[in-house]
């Protein structure tokens, strides 16, 4: 029988913490899971696959409410309903609403636009030797508009947007300090106006074709409605974009890998899933939905469960020589980086998409690049970690 002793303890909420540390790998040697002041840490890949698709255990807002003690106010209305909150039948349906939309035919049939984008974005970049920022230059606007193009959503009316998508995701953080709150609220008011005006103009002129059009079809509660569209236009530009910057951070510090994918576009998918592996979104959670019990722990109903995917992507059990970032990698097990179950991310091959044809474009037209000054993060417990400044010296080939 395990015994407390046994389980090691991380202190998420210092503020040295960081999950890419020597810290999180002893401690997955050590057990499965770690305990932490807010929750359970799972740090294992399979034991984080099986608790991904495991239905006694939710994603709910209400889970991240409790864990962040709010009670009322723009989290509460956005939390209070969005798509894993809902039940399952109007789950289904919001899902629903959106799979026509990112269906293989239609990605296959964008694929030709998206690296149009992609080249046209590179060939804008700077090449005398000053920096480019490639998260605002480049991975930002190839992210929004493949989005847009997709969804049939307007680009130039959800480009002033970006950064209120971007600050709503730290609302899926493990904690959330009194600043970053207010940053969240704002962002989540400002989103709110804007799909509010957005679904007045549908309701005006009915006969459009885009995602808003379709959702509001369906008759689906109208908060419900409002605070899918809001899990949707933050997963679909925030999180590609920050995915791709994760990549190309990852590239350029193994410029020999850059490289061979300029000698060799067809490794570029490997290179995209290595890139999911080796720097995917820090975590995704779970909170019991009754009491259970899983591989001998005892959880109860509302007990908060966070897969560090950046431990369960580089466990020895699941991958071979995890700590090297090789794009010629077989590929065998999936890296945990879209979630798990029924809540499993509906854009992964969107997301994908994005990563694929901003490095294709890149390595194609520029040589290796180099860092020039330090890379700015998001927070580390921000759920979707990546750069939020990469500057780059680019050199055309
Ligand atoms: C590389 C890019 C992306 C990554 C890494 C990512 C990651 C994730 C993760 C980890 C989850 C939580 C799954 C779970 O709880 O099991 C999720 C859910 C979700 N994602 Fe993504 N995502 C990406 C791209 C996208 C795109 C392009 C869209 C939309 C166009 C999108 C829309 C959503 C939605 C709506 C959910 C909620 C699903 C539900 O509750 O059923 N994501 N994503």
């Amino acid at each position: 029988m395990t015994q407390l002793l046994d389980i090691p303890y991380i202190d998420v909420l210092d503020p040295a913490f960081h999950f890419a540390s020597p810290q999180i790998s002893a401690a997955r040697e050590q057990h499965w899971y770690a305990r932490t002041p807010v929750g359970l840490l799972i740090l294992r890949y399979q034991e984080a696959a099986d608790l991904l698709a495991d239905t006694r255990l939710s994603p709910t807002g209400s889970g991240h409410l409790a864990l962040h003690g709010i009670t009322s106010g723009p989290i509460h209305r956005y939390l209070g309903s969005n798509m894993s909150s809902t039940e399952r039948d109007n789950h289904v349906k919001l899902r629903a609403v959106l799979a026509p939309f990112l269906s293989p035919r239609r990605l296959a049939e964008a694929k030709g636009l998206a690296r149009t984008t992609a080249h046209d974005l590179a060939d804008r970049l700077t090449t005398d030797g000053s920096p480019s920022d490639l998260m605002a230059d480049f991975a930002d606007p190839l992210a929004l508009s493949l989005f847009c193009h997709l969804t049939g959503l307007p680009a130039d009316e959800l480009q002033p947007y970006g950064s209120a998508s971007a600050d709503v995701g730290l609302v899926f953080a493990l904690s959330l300090n009194t600043e970053l709150r207010h940053q969240v609220e704002h962002s989540l008011q400002s989103l709110f106006s804007y799909i509010e005006q957005a679904m007045a103009a549908r309701r005006a002129t009915p006969s459009g074709t885009d995602l808003i059009s379709a959702l509001m079809k369906t008759g689906l509660p109208t908060h419900q409605q409002t605070s899918f569209l809001v899990s949707v236009i933050m997963g679909g530009h925030d999180a590609p974009m920050h995915q791709l910057g994760c990549a190309l951070v990852a590239l350029a510090e193994h410029p020999d890998q850059w490289e061979r994918l300029a000698q060799d576009p067809a490794l570029i998918p490997g290179a995209a899933e290595e890139s999911l592996r080796w720097s995917a979104h820090t975590h995704t959670l779970r909170f019991a939905v009754e009491d259970l019990e899983v591989a001998g722990l005892a959880m109860a109903r509302g007990d908060m469960a966070a897969v560090c995917n950046w431990s369960a992507n580089r466990d020895p059990r699941a991958f071979d020589r995890p700590d090297l970032f090789d794009i010629t990698r077989p590929r065998g097990r999936l890296p945990l980086a879209f979630g798990g179950g029924p809540f499993f991310c509906p854009g992964s091959a969107l997301g994908k998409m994005v990563i694929e044809v901003g490095v294709e474009a890149l390595t194609q037209r520029y040589t290796a690049p180099a860092t020039a000054g330090p890379v700015r993060w998001r927070p580390a417990l921000a759920a979707a970690y990546g750069p939020q400044h990469l500057p780059l010296v680019l050199q055309e080939r």
